[in-house]
């Protein structure tokens, strides 16, 4: 195969792959968190005030910034997609495939790469069980 021939077909199986990333976007798909909305994703008595907890699980991370005050977010990542895996000491959501930290009041970038805040999810506290609300 000529060096021309082989480049070219390299450049084909890339736009494939890069084809079949866009056919693979999250637009229309159900959300992981879907599968568990009007469920109880945790325990109030779980989530430590002024910080948070990953539910790898369900792909939540769950805050309470002040006392009291739950709040959901998605933990997949927006900058690349993984799964946001701790809140860190300095009580930021934290994804360690590259750095990204995020608020844990709001859900919006501290620190990039990522750009775009994580998804906001309703939460409903009855006595001790948190629920994630139904759609909104
Ligand atoms: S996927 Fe989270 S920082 Fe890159």
């Amino acid at each position: 195969m000529s060096r021309r021939r082989l480049f070219g077909a390299a450049g084909a199986a890339g736009a494939a792959v890069v084809g079949a990333s866009a056919c693979s976007s999250a637009e229309g798909r159900p959300k992981p968190q879907d599968a568990v909305r009007g469920t109880v994703v945790a325990q109030t008595t779980d989530i430590p005030e002024g910080s948070g907890k990953v539910i790898v699980r369900d792909k939540l991370v769950i805050t309470q910034p002040k006392k009291g005050d739950f709040r959901a977010y998605s933990a997949v990542c927006t900058h690349s997609g993984c799964t946001i895996q701790e809140v860190t000491e300095a009580d930021n959501i934290h994804c360690l495939c590259h750095g990204s930290e995020f608020d844990i009041a709001t859900g919006e970038v501290l620190k990039g790469p990522a750009t775009e805040p994580l998804e906001k999810f309703g939460v409903t506290v009855k006595g001790t069980d948190i629920v994630l609300d139904e759609d909104e």
